[in-house]
């Protein structure tokens, strides 16, 4: 698969969107295999501020330590494709990613995630991490805030129950014992959070194409995206 040429400072920069557990970082992960692109999954620098405030006691009420927790994760966050198809996430030389995907992050990265000044300082190192390289970068505000020019825009979405589904098996494979319940709410909460904050709040972009992928595998999806590329002369 060939990208076609972007012109002169353009590059083939995928914006991914939607709510939680809609299948955006499997999809964004089978796009950057299959045309080879560099990837970005937005919620992890979220997910790794989170983790680090638990650590240090900070609470979310207290902006000014978080903005400080945020440029410190900025400054050594790396993001590395690994084999079997992992996105590995690391702090310098520490590996967090397993950390960040735990029920007690999930919990309190909505309310971190709200914080303006945290905001642009993530939205800073994903401008930075995709720079003159061609990635697909997936999360809540890339169509919106964080790529606004992106050539394709794509918002996934799924209904409540199959979100619910795709998180309780992701957390029960990685021997979390699950309670499908507080699964929902949780998810129920993220959404509620994410889409009424004041900072980019979750949005379809004007020019985002919504994709419901309640009844659809990852890689329909991935077909799916990989066709409007080419419908939209992209790649060739
Ligand atoms: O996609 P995820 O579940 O890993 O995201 C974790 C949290 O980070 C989510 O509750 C909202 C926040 N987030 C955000 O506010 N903006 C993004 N671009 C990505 C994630």
């Amino acid at each position: 698969m060939i990208i076609s040429d972007q012109g002169a400072a353009g590059r083939l920069q995928i914006a991914i969107d939607g709510p939680a557990a809609s299948g955006k970082s499997t999809v964004a992960l089978g796009i950057a295999r299959r045309i080879g692109l560099v990837v970005v999954d937005s919620g992890s620098m979220y997910r790794t501020v989170a983790l680090i405030s638990m650590e240090e006691g900070i609470s979310a009420d207290d902006p000014e330590a978080l903005v400080e927790i945020a440029r410190r994760v900025s400054s050594s966050f790396r993001l590395e494709l690994a084999e079997g198809d992992t996105l590995r996430v690391y702090l310098g030389e520490r590996d967090v990613t397993a950390e960040i995907r735990s029920p007690e992050v999930g919990r309190s990265v909505s309310p971190v995630s709200e914080e303006p000044g945290v905001r642009a300082e993530m939205v800073r190192l994903q401008r930075c991490l995709v720079e003159g390289r061609d990635a697909v970068v997936e999360g809540r505000d890339i169509g919106t805030t964080v790529l606004p020019d992106a050539p394709l825009k794509v918002f996934l979405e799924a209904t409540s129950p199959e979100r619910t589904r795709r998180r309780a098996l992701e957390l029960e494979a990685r021997g979390v014992d699950v309670d499908r319940d507080q699964v929902r709410e949780e998810i129920a909460l993220r959404d509620r959070i994410d889409s009424s904050r004041a900072v980019s709040p979750l949005r379809l972009a004007a020019d985002a194409v919504p994709i419901d992928t309640t009844d659809k595998t990852a890689a329909d999806v991935v077909d799916e995206i990989v066709g409007l590329l080419a419908d939209k002369g992209l790649i060739h």
